[in-house]
């Protein structure tokens, strides 16, 4: 039956996010959900068996349809349905960062092709709404950076490990657990998601199509005890941070990775699954915007807000993306020239390889285990990071103004009450 409004809307995947939206709708007497469509026939769901289809086609076929809500964790699968979709002309809300980020060329020119609408504003920061204050509010004004803490799972592990000091797997389970983290966490906690969330922000702050290997991603799944208390007794906490920023060339850079915070800043604040993200404007200045990152009816509720514009006729415009002559996007130069001070804690020493560094302290030298601090050409890292990697390292961006001297003091004090 149609609702007085005659909107209908079509469900893919009844998974965390479907379920939220489906929540949130029930406050919306003017939206009827036409069926959802899922794949596993024998899962037990909170809703009776006559509101699911198992048949993609039957969605996407059916014309009195008005929109669909993408919101299942398969890319591959979450492309066919938003290419289908797009190429009938159709609107379509998809919350698939993954899918999005890493086609996102396709799915501007079949939007300009075919005249449908794709929104994604759930896919990046869950329930802050940062795509439409880009768009709509820094359309025009020119972005130097945009950084943020843009992972929940991650972020909620960081803050557990910090404040209650339990295991690394015991946090990630409680991640999983309240519905947080993607179906293979490891997206979550390698920085693969928080690349995808900070490409798209690339698209929209800077207009620029992001290669994912041009980023500097290092995750936290190799964390220890052992750096979150050398973080606390230096006065900082470890969060992963995602920078896109115009360097003084005028260049942009990119990248993922734990980064040491302190007070000052408004990343140290931000805890458990909430996301913050700091923008920097040529005029309008700072801002920082927060919210709950990650979780059914915030990111429901970002869906939500999709739905409700995309039903008003709002388009994205993506005023920053630069066409070329032969109208297709861009990608913006991305440089990597400049220095980093990085913490490194690996428990293969023996494997670690040999790095360009530019200054170089090493410290709790063991048998199994090495730390280091040292000053590195972004380049260089970026070249020797996957080998670095193999080291079972954690790797951690310092501020410049903390000192290997400090670091080490902190590492001693850290020790002495691990004692
Ligand atoms: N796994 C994601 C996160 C979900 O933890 O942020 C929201 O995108």
């Amino acid at each position: 039956m149609k609702s007085k409004s005659g909107k209908r809307i079509g469900i893919f995947g009844f998974g965390c996010v479907g379920q939220g939206l489906h929540d949130v709708l029930q406050e919306n007497p003017h939206l009827d959900v036409a069926r959802i469509c899922v794949r596993d026939q024998e899962k037990l769901r909170t809703l009776p068996k006559h509101h699911f289809t198992y048949d993609a086609q039957e969605l996407l076929q059916d014309e009195s349809i008005d929109l669909y809500a993408e919101l299942i964790s398969d890319p591959k699968e979450a492309l066919l349905i938003v290419r289908q979709a797009l190429r009938a002309g159709k609107t379509i809300v998809s919350a698939n960062k993954k899918m999005i980020s890493e086609n996102l060329t396709e799915l501007v020119a079949l939007q300009e092709e075919f005249g449908g609408t794709l929104l994604y504003e759930a896919a990046v920061c869950g329930s802050i709404p940062i795509l439409r204050t880009l768009e709509a509010y820094y359309g025009n004004e020119p972005l130097l950076e945009v950084s943020g803490i843009l992972n929940g799972s991650s972020n909620y592990i960081l803050t557990k490990l910090d404040a209650e000091g339990i295991s690394y797997n015991e946090a990630l389970a409680q991640a999983q657990a309240l519905g947080f983290a993607e179906a293979d966490p490891t997206l979550d906690v390698g920085g693969y998601d928080t690349l995808h969330k900070i490409s798209l922000i690339a698209a929209h702050a800077f207009g620029a199509v992001v290669k994912p290997e041009q980023v500097l991603r290092a995750g936290i799944q190799h964390i220890s005890r052992k750096d979150v208390a050398l973080a606390q007794a230096l006065g900082g906490r470890i969060r992963l941070v995602a920078t896109a920023k115009l360097n003084q060339n005028n260049k942009l850079e990119l990248q993922v990775l734990p980064t040491l915070v302190f007070p000052d800043s408004e990343l140290y604040h931000v805890e458990a699954e909430f996301n913050g993200v700091q923008l920097e404007a040529r005029y309008a200045g700072d801002q920082f915007l927060k919210g709950r990152g990650a979780g059914s009816h915030p990111t429901g509720s970002a869906v939500w807000a999709d739905v409700s514009a995309a039903l008003a006729g709002y388009k994205y415009s993506y005023p920053k993306f630069r066409h070329n002559e032969e109208g297709e996007l861009r990608p913006v130069p991305v440089e990597e020239d400049d220095e980093l001070k990085i913490y490194v804690r690996s428990t293969m020493p023996e494997f670690l390889p040999q790095l360009p560094w530019r200054e170089l302290t090493v410290f709790g030298e063991g048998k199994r285990e090495i730390q280091l601090v040292g000053t590195i050409r972004r380049k260089d890292l970026l070249l020797h990071l996957s080998a670095l990697k193999q080291t079972i390292a954690f790797i951690a961006q310092l501020p410049a103004h903390v000192s290997a001297e400090q670091v080490v003091a902190a590492s001693c004090i850290a020790l002495e009450e691990a004692a």
